[in-house]
């Protein structure tokens, strides 16, 4: 084990924060860390918006279903997926940009996501906990609007950092021999499934069934396994679809899929 292994495989969510502030100068660190990822093409078609404000905070407490995390941490940080810079800068320079379509918004969302995750290990370097939250995708279109966001701006992720309120276990990993595959995609036998899911299954069950909120919703929607409690609970087809529909209008909006969605 490296130190950095050591970090990596040490990491956990952490979802209740003390109310410490995060110095000026580590922010600025970790952004700067955000920003040595590997882009494509070295473009760095994502940028990062701090949010501190305690009232701007409370905002986005609505508009991330109001998780109180976002509340608690000092330190929020949205990536979008950004070619506005880019394309300024081009048409500037009397190049003709042709990154209004959807295979720049996926180069766009995979830069901000690992310059995310950058952030997120040189927080955790820090002895700052960190949370993604998935939120941000499904209300990326009020997000846009409430950061004023243009044309070619999509927030696609953010991190809630601050100072942990607690000290969770590790969570389970699916086991890499269910995942990592040699040369070619083998797919799955019903036994390879239950072998990669078996202690998910159990422990995964029993840590919904712990935490008394979730035990009600998952009887009162008869999940009756923990694959139920995603699909019937956690993520329902329903809201996937009716998310995703927003999400399509957002890009589209923004200018990523000139023709709109089909
Ligand atoms: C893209 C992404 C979105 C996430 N969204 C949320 C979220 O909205 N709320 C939350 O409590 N955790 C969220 N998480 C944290 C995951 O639940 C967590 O990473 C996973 O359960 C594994 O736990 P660990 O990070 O402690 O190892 C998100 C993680 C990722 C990568």
């Amino acid at each position: 084990m490296n130190e950095t292994l050591r970090q990596i495989t040490s990491h956990r969510s952490i979802r209740k924060y003390k109310t410490d502030p995060v110095s000026d100068d580590v922010q600025s660190r970790i952004c700067r860390a955000a920003l040595r990822a590997s882009s494509s093409g070295n473009m760095q078609t994502l940028s990062i918006i701090v949010s501190r404000d305690p009232e701007r905070k409370k905002q986005l407490w609505e508009l991330h279903f109001r998780q109180d995390m976002i509340l608690q941490a000092p330190l929020l940080l949205t990536f979008c997926a950004d070619w506005n810079r880019m394309n300024h800068w081009c048409r500037m320079s009397d190049a003709d940009p042709g990154f209004d379509n959807f295979l720049c918004f996926m180069v766009a969302v995979g830069d901000a996501f690992i310059a995310a995750q950058n952030a997120a290990l040189a927080a955790e370097s820090f002895g700052l906990g960190i949370c993604f939250m998935g939120t941000t995708l499904r209300s990326a279109k009020e997000l846009a609007r409430f950061f004023s966001c243009p044309e070619g701006v999509v927030p696609v992720t953010t991190l809630v950092a601050g100072y942990p309120d607690e000290d969770p276990p590790l969570r389970d990993r699916l086991p890499a021999s269910g995942i990592v595959h040699q040369e070619r995609y083998r797919d799955y036998d019903d036994t390879e499934i239950r072998a990669v899911y078996e202690t998910r299954e159990r422990d995964g069950w029993n840590r919904y069934m712990s935490a008394n909120h979730l035990a009600e919703k998952v009887k009162a929607l008869g999940a009756q396994n923990l694959a139920q409690i995603y699909t019937k609970v956690k993520y329902p087809k329903e809201y996937n679809e009716m998310f995703s529909k927003d999400l399509l209008d957002v890009i589209s909006e923004k200018g990523f899929m000139p023709s709109g969605p089909s």
